[in-house]
């Protein structure tokens, strides 16, 4: 049976296959994401008369051992942590993020530190020379790190088995080729298709693999979404190239939570990882301004005060502008219309400006309430004391809801010295507030919030 090529249609963004051309996917709805890509039916890879190829069998439920995922705990507490818990032997972990973000700085840094374990570190993108410099920079010698360049699937799974690393990580996914498809590297078929043989050999030996992949914010190359569903952790490292900071973010886990978050600070030798992130997080003022109001809020497990600012001054142009910067714009309108029906502030000729600092991002409700504290203190451009903060959500009829883990939340505000607390009342109802130093005080619409706080 000889090969034959035929063209398939893929969508760049969520790898949706189709035989014809489309303009807007109809998986997920993107317009112009649509490539054509020649794929070669070599036949090679299926047994037309279902003969079976493996030694796979069904097993009654009650018959599969249930043993703990063994894991291997990495140096990065905070990389541990957005992996559940360490890194699951055999599982497939895809670290995206932009170009330039630190993703080979994150793995290399990880595969030096890693004692007693060997780490096979595949790269396709830099030469060793361009590794060992950085791995100079970083400082640290480690004889069981083992560095190989090499784009080609099949090579790598024979170096697999004659190395027998602890550990694999492939910088990046965009470079591999598999010699079973017939497209260049980076492209959607290329991609899937390397993607699937490293899952197999992370599966087969048992043996953890990491997978680089870039993202583009137009999403121009084909990228780390369409592994999402392949993949069994998902991390996404972003955070403003010009901040130090680096967040890395999971995304998908099927071996934990996928709403953590680790911290990093990228300096001259490399990462550092951020253990107190909400000092970090909260700038250092002293003299009080308006528009500042800070919030504490849950990122996965993990309680963090973070501070948001906000600019409300008169619009310049008939329009006024609204951007929000780490929140959701559509929410903050919501909360602005909010604030204007159901509170009686005079908002639709303001332009308004959201920042949450430090280059966060975060969809916590509770950030609600500080977000509508801060544009009420720039409004009526009088500071909120900087030992105040707010954890509750604002629905639309001005009131203020309960947001869960409200104890964890008060807790890390009472630890970190603040003296005020702003919660829903039904979140304070049946608090034990004895064992804390901290105030808590109990809010029931936006408008007791803005009497609360200026009179
Ligand atoms: P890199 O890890 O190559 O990013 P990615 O693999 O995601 O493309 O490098 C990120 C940036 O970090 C790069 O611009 C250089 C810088 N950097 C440092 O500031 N300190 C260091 O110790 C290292 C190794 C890199
Ligand atoms: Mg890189």
């Amino acid at each position: 049976m000889g090969a034959k090529e035929k063209s398939v249609f893929f969508c760049k963004s969520c790898g949706n296959e189709s035989p014809k051309w489309f303009g807007k996917c109809p998986a997920c709805g993107e317009w112009n994401t649509c490539v054509e890509e020649k794929v070669v039916e070599s036949g090679k890879r299926r047994t037309e008369n279902g003969e079976r190829k493996t030694e796979n069998f069904p097993l009654p439920i009650c018959e599969i051992s249930n043993a703990e995922e063994l894991r291997i705990v990495l140096p990065f507490a905070e990389l541990n942590r957005v992996l559940g818990g360490g890194l699951v032997l055999g599982s497939l972990v895809l670290v995206g993020g932009e170009p330039g973000i630190g993703k080979s700085t994150l793995l290399l840094q990880t595969a030096l530190q890693l004692i007693n374990k060997k780490v096979l570190y595949i790269s396709g993108e830099e030469s060793q020379t361009q590794i060992k410099m950085r791995a100079d920079r970083i400082g640290i010698r480690n004889e069981q790190c083992l560095i190989l360049t090499e784009t080609d699937t099949k090579e790598i799974l024979n170096h697999v088995k004659e190395v027998q690393p602890d550990i694999i990580v492939v910088d990046s996914i965009q470079t591999l080729s598999s010699p079973y498809v017939d497209a260049t590297a980076g492209t959607v078929s290329q991609i899937r298709e390397s993607a699937a043989e490293m899952n197999k050999i992370a599966k087969t030996y048992q043996v953890p693999v990491f997978l680089i992949g870039h993202i583009t914010k137009d999403g121009s190359i084909a990228g780390p979404k369409i592994l999402e569903h392949i993949v069994d952790t998902v991390l996404q490292f972003e955070g403003d190239r010009h901040y130090g900071f680096r967040i890395l973010r999971t995304i998908k886990n099927r071996f934990g939570s996928a709403s953590e978050l680790g911290i990093f600070e990228m300096n001259a030798t490399g990462l550092r990882e951020v253990t107190n992130p909400s000092e970090f997080l909260l700038s250092q003022r002293d003299e009080e301004v308006s528009g500042i109001a800070i919030a504490a809020t849950m990122e996965g497990q993990r309680p963090m005060l973070i501070e948001t600012q906000a600019l409300v001054s008169t619009a310049a142009y008939g329009t006024p502008q609204r951007s929000a910067t780490g929140f959701d714009t559509r929410r903050m309108n919501m909360l602005l219309a909010v604030l204007e029906k159901r509170a009686g502030f005079r908002l639709n000729m303001k332009d308004v400006f959201l920042n949450i600092a430090g280059g966060i991002r975060s969809d916590d409700p509770a950030l609600d309430l500080s977000v509508v504290a801060a544009v009420l203190s720039s409004n009526a451009d009088i500071p909120i004391d900087s030992r105040y903060c707010f954890a509750a959500e604002v629905g639309l009829s001005g009131e203020i809801r309960a947001v869960t883990r409200i104890e964890a939340r008060i807790a890390e505000a009472d630890k970190l010295g603040f003296e005020k607390i702003f919660v829903s009342k039904y979140n304070a109802k049946g608090l034990n507030t004895q064992r804390f130093h901290i105030e808590v005080v109990p809010v029931a619409t936006v408008y007791d919030l803005a009497t609360e706080l200026f009179g």
